[in-house]
């Protein structure tokens, strides 16, 4: 139902004709956020598909494990684009390159949307919070994640990440990994010690 109507909506679009660029795919689901019966119809395809992901990033995208990010509560066009950046390539990880590329792009905006609106809970972390954390967070990573880490349309929410996630993939930006090229987090840490980055891993995972 939700395909079929998705369909008959673009055929008015001027816009339909574009190859399914991340922006036209960005544009699209801006669309469909707006309109209550589309949106209720994609947080439902959204929900089904999640079914695929809830072994690992927990039933309402609240992840179990350490070394997996929540997606609840991320904004939806951030889990839309690194769907295409698993896909391209540009991101790698074994498990989620293969599954992005395996999602049509109804699914994977209908799953961004889905996950977006879930809460992220409180989950314990094994470091506290600490001063030297809260000044590298509030001189830098403010600008742009925003004072309480929630993020915006354009930057990802990273308050209460797990701990180890939020370490590894800022090493992950220091060292220019492969496995996350291109990301404007290269240039913003570069220069800053493996202890800075641990503090302010521990000051992001505790923020709520
Ligand atoms: C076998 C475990 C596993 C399954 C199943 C899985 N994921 Fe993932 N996912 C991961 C891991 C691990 C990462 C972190 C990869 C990295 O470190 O870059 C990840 C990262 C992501 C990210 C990036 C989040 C961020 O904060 O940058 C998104 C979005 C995502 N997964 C969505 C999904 C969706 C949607 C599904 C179901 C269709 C799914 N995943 C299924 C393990 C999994
Ligand atoms: C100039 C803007 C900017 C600043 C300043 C910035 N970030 Fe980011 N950050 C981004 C963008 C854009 C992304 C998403 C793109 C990507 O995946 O590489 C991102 C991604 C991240 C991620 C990965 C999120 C995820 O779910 O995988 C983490 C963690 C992060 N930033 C932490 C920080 C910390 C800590 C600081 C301060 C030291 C900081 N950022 C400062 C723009 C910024």
């Amino acid at each position: 139902m939700y395909r079929g109507f998705l369909l008959s909506l673009l055929v008015m679009l001027p816009f339909a004709a574009q190859a399914d660029s991340v922006e036209s795919m960005l544009q699209e689901m801006a669309i469909i956020e707006k309109n209550t019966a589309l949106l209720g119809a994609a947080l439902e395809d959204g929900q089904e598909r999640a079914s695929l992901c809830i072994h690992c990033h927990g039933e309402d995208g609240n992840s179990k494990r350490d070394y997996i990010p929540n997606l609840a509560d991320q904004n939806a066009s951030y889990l839309f684009t690194q769907f295409e950046h698993f896909a391209d390539g540009t991101r790698k990880n074994y498990v989620m390159s293969k599954l992005a590329a395996n999602l049509t792009k109804d699914e994977r905006i209908a799953i961004a949307l889905y996950f977006s609106r879930n809460e992220v809970k409180a989950r314990p972390q094994p470091v506290a919070s600490s001063e030297k954390g809260a000044t590298v967070y509030n001189s830098v990573c403010f600008v742009c994640h925003g004072k309480e880490g929630k993020g915006s349309q354009q930057y990802p929410r990273i308050a209460g990440q797990p701990y180890d996630y939020l370490k590894a993939t800022l090493m992950k930006f220091r060292n220019n990994d492969p496995e996350r090229q291109n990301s404007p987090m290269m240039g913003v840490i570069r220069g800053m010690s493996e202890a800075q980055l641990s503090d302010v891993a521990a000051y992001v995972a505790n923020m709520q």
